[in-house]
């Protein structure tokens, strides 16, 4: 017999997307659906997947375990979020209404909105300020069936500000259930002290940022804004070089507003994800597919700029690229943290199917993070992140939009969201390193 503290059980579909490699072509759409599956949990991993049949007959469940009905409902793998910047104050509603009148992004970026008007919110919010913004947005992802994300810095943009993110992540992560990768983005945008000298900014983040944040072992990824108002494809290789140096893993924003060379530049380098695309040429799609990296595509952001590319995830998948989904969470470009309003964007303006829309935000999503042998699937050996939708088959995730269909959250092994209310005691200010909380089961509305 195989003994679990946790079992889900009858599930009308459970959706398991098997494997440890990032799906292509037309394995994006191969599901793995189990009919009347069961899914059972020991300390933290999943033991056992099958048909209702064999659970009865080889799980036995601990005395105390939880065991939750799911007949009638969806299970998938928890949401896997690889591309989010969470770490921020303020918020820039007033742009928004500004671009809904016919001003343009890139317009008010150069007039100091856009980034830099949150740089100067972020750089004045205190961490604890930080902290409790990151709580409530993580709750918000997490009741939305989010169980890990990417978390980028990029709104400090000085070596003090930018560290104090990437620490308010390390907090964050410690006491709160969601799992969080952190990811350097120094190089978001040229901050106005250092306008009229971009090249010392970029010998500023070299020189002195990432050796500081390698060193204090604050991420696991570097990234850079590489677009005309951003930084240029070279100056970009720089900083990934000099960050591949220090140990970290590389990701690329590319060709979100023009194409400038971002996902050839990605592609080259080897990084683990080349994120938007939406104005990438065929010949960066062509280096995509002949690389490792995985395309992270943000319909949501595409959507919010009103800057459709029809049919680009048809593309990347017809290519063979390995396609994932996040949702950019971010106050200028995508102020959702909710993977499910997503995926009906990829599927309606991007061109996936439901079913290579929901590979990307799990799998796919998982390996653009170097996880997808621990996440990203409902398969024996992996961690038992796992959320219970309530509609009976997955294709009402995409064509039932709008509402949030998650009502059961499971992360490592543990009930966190149960019919749509977070489980578990209310949060308490987090004290001394928060680890503790993380481990108790403290997190909170
Ligand atoms: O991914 N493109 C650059 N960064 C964000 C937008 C950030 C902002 O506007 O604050 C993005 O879309
Ligand atoms: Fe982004």
């Amino acid at each position: 017999m195989i003994d679990a503290d946790l079992a889900i059980v009858d599930a009308s579909e459970l959706v398991t997307v098997p494997g440890a490699a990032p799906r292509r072509g037309a394995d994006q759409a191969d599901l793995g659906i189990i009919e009347h599956g069961c899914l059972a949990a020991r300390d933290g991993l999943i033991v056992f997947v099958g048909d209702e049949r064999d659970y009865r007959r080889q799980v036995r469940l601990e005395r105390k375990g939880v065991e939750i009905d799911a007949t009638g409902r969806t299970v998938l793998p928890g949401f896997m979020d690889p591309h989010t910047h969470l770490p921020f104050a303020g918020s820039r509603e007033h742009e928004f209404a500004r671009r809904l009148a016919g001003a343009t992004y890139e317009e008010i970026a150069a007039q100091g909105g856009g980034i830099l008007a949150t740089v100067e919110a972020t750089r004045r919010a205190s961490s604890e300020t930080l902290v409790e913004l990151g709580k409530a947005r993580l709750n918000r992802m997490l009741r939305h069936g989010t169980t890990t994300i990417e978390a980028k810095s990029g709104y400090g943009l000085s070596l003090e500000d930018e560290i104090k993110q990437l620490r308010v992540l390390k907090t964050l992560d410690g006491i709160h259930p969601v799992d969080i990768v952190p990811t350097f983005l120094g190089a978001h945008a040229v901050p106005g002290e250092y306008r009229n000298d971009r090249t010392s900014y970029v010998r500023e983040i070299v020189e002195r940022m990432i050796p500081e944040v390698a060193g204090q072992d604050l991420a696991r990824f570097c990234d850079v804004f590489v677009d005309e108002i951003a930084f240029t494809a070279q100056e970009a290789a720089t900083i990934l070089g000099a960050a591949a140096q220090r140990g970290l893993g590389l990701r690329v924003h590319a060709d979100q507003l023009r194409d400038s060379g971002g996902a050839l530049l990605a592609a080259r380098l080897g990084a683990a994800s080349a994120d938007h695309l939406e104005h990438t040429g065929e010949e960066g799609i062509r280096a995509l597919a002949g690389s490792g990296t995985a395309a992270v595509l943000l319909p949501g952001a595409a959507f919010f700029l009103r800057s459709g590319a029809p049919s680009l995830g048809r593309r990347l998948v017809d290519a063979q690229v390995p396609v994932a989904l996040a949702t950019d969470f971010n106050p200028g470009t995508c102020p959702t943290e909710a993977m499910p309003a997503i995926l009906p964007m990829a599927c309606l303006h991007f061109g996936l199917s439901p079913a290579e829309a929901i590979v990307a935000a799990t799998l796919n999503a998982s390996y653009a993070l170097g996880l997808a042998s621990r996440t990203g699937s409902l398969e024996v050996g992996k961690a038992a992140d796992v959320q219970v939708l309530g509609v009976p088959n997955h294709l009402h995730l995409v064509y039932h939009f709008g509402v949030n269909h998650c009502r059961t959250v499971v992360k490592g092994g543990r009930l966190v969201v149960e019919e749509g209310v977070l489980a578990g005691e209310a949060w308490r200010a987090p004290s001394g390193n928060g680890a503790t909380d993380k481990a108790s089961g403290r997190f909170g509305p």
